[in-house]
């Protein structure tokens, strides 16, 4: 760790610990890269000098996983600040989450390939971020305006931060919940709402997108059961990018469903969860099977994924390298798995 002072301190360092204000307020958090605006935002906070990782680097053009990393770090030094009661700013959030819709408006199958991390230890800020992703690619299909989508991005990452006001015993309890830990589990919408509206610079809006994340189309949600379009639209995306997302991550009580097993089951909803205009688009629009994810097929086949999207990816082209326990295949050839109807996925690999 080095203590450098502001005119020392260059782009794409990593900072070794939070920046604090004279107010007690975490402007940055321990782990972020610095960007070149932030030196500037730095001085004008009075800030004297910022501690760095050794081997800081410059910043070079675009770094999907450090873009990636750096909006994980930032959702979750915020949400661990307010279950800690510690002040935080919203900056590098905002920030993050610009750098985030702006690449993904450029081209949205950019982050594609990094959701779907699971640690069972950082779930819900992993979870966030993809939901946020998903989201804004949904968004952008949808040719939604941009201050809309980044409200959007906003209101996505920021979707289950009223889980810090729930108890850890419930939030993390291996098991089924009582009907009574989930009556108290339900209440983090309005957390989340209560959370948001104390933000300075997030809209109430984005407050009440955060408060209908839960709402399903035929009025069975919570909090309010709200029904069809008096849901807000941004609620109708986030809340089919939430279920789609938690439906690939293992959970104590249920293993994992296989992507293409998840978006089965949002197609065959019919009506009743979603707005099923926008959960069409969702699975038009995102790589159910992003490319160079290796899957094991029920062949016991071991295969890359050949880019594609939308329905396609559903059941992609993979071009087979390995076979499980078996020697590498020194010729891959592909299975195009639309062509092939009884060979399907069984597991991600990496
Ligand atoms: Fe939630």
């Amino acid at each position: 760790m080095q203590k450098l002072s502001l005119d020392e301190v260059k782009a794409g360092m990593i900072l070794a610990k939070d920046v604090v204000l004279k107010d007690g307020r975490i402007l940055l958090l321990k782990g972020f890269t610095i960007k070149p605006r932030y030196i500037s935002k730095l001085k004008s906070y009075d800030v004297p000098y910022i501690y760095v990782e050794k081997d800081g680097v410059e910043l070079e053009e675009f770094n999907e996983d450090r873009v990636y990393g750096d909006a994980f770090s930032s959702i979750k030094g915020i949400m661990e600040c307010i279950r800690n009661d510690k002040k935080y700013d919203l900056v590098q959030l905002k920030e993050t989450v610009y750098d985030m819709v702006g690449h993904i408006l450029n081209d949205d199958m950019l982050f594609m390939t990094l959701t779907g991390i699971r640690d069972i230890d950082n779930y819900t800020f992993l979870h966030s971020v993809d939901v946020c992703i998903y989201s804004v690619i949904t968004a952008k299909a949808m040719n939604l305006q941009y201050d809309e989508i980044h409200e959007l991005a906003m209101a996505a990452i920021l979707h289950d931060v009223g889980k810090c006001k729930i108890p850890i015993s419930i939030l993390n309890k291996p098991g089924k919940l009582t009907d009574e830990e989930f009556e108290i589990m339900k209440r983090h919408s309005l957390y989340g709402y209560e959370i948001a509206r104390q933000m300075p610079g997030v809209s109430e809006k984005t407050a009440r997108i955060i408060s209908q994340h839960h709402e399903k189309w035929d009025g069975t949600g919570y909090p309010a059961g709200l029904k069809n379009y008096d849901i807000e639209l941004g609620a109708r995306i986030i809340s089919i990018a939430d279920v789609y997302d938690a439906l690939t991550a293992d959970r104590i009580y249920r293993k994992r469903f296989m992507p293409h097993e998840a978006a089965e089951y949002l197609m065959a909803d019919n009506e009743s969860q979603f707005d099923s205009e926008i959960m069409k688009t969702f699975i038009n629009s995102i790589a159910i099977y992003p490319k160079d994810v290796v899957v094991l097929l029920n062949t016991g086949e071991v295969a890359r994924v050949l880019p594609s999207k939308g329905m396609a990816s559903l059941r992609p082209k993979v071009s087979v390298i390995t076979k499980k326990d078996g020697p590498p295949v020194f010729t891959p050839y592909e299975i195009d798995l639309r062509e092939n109807p009884t060979i399907f996925v069984t597991d991600i690999i990496s």
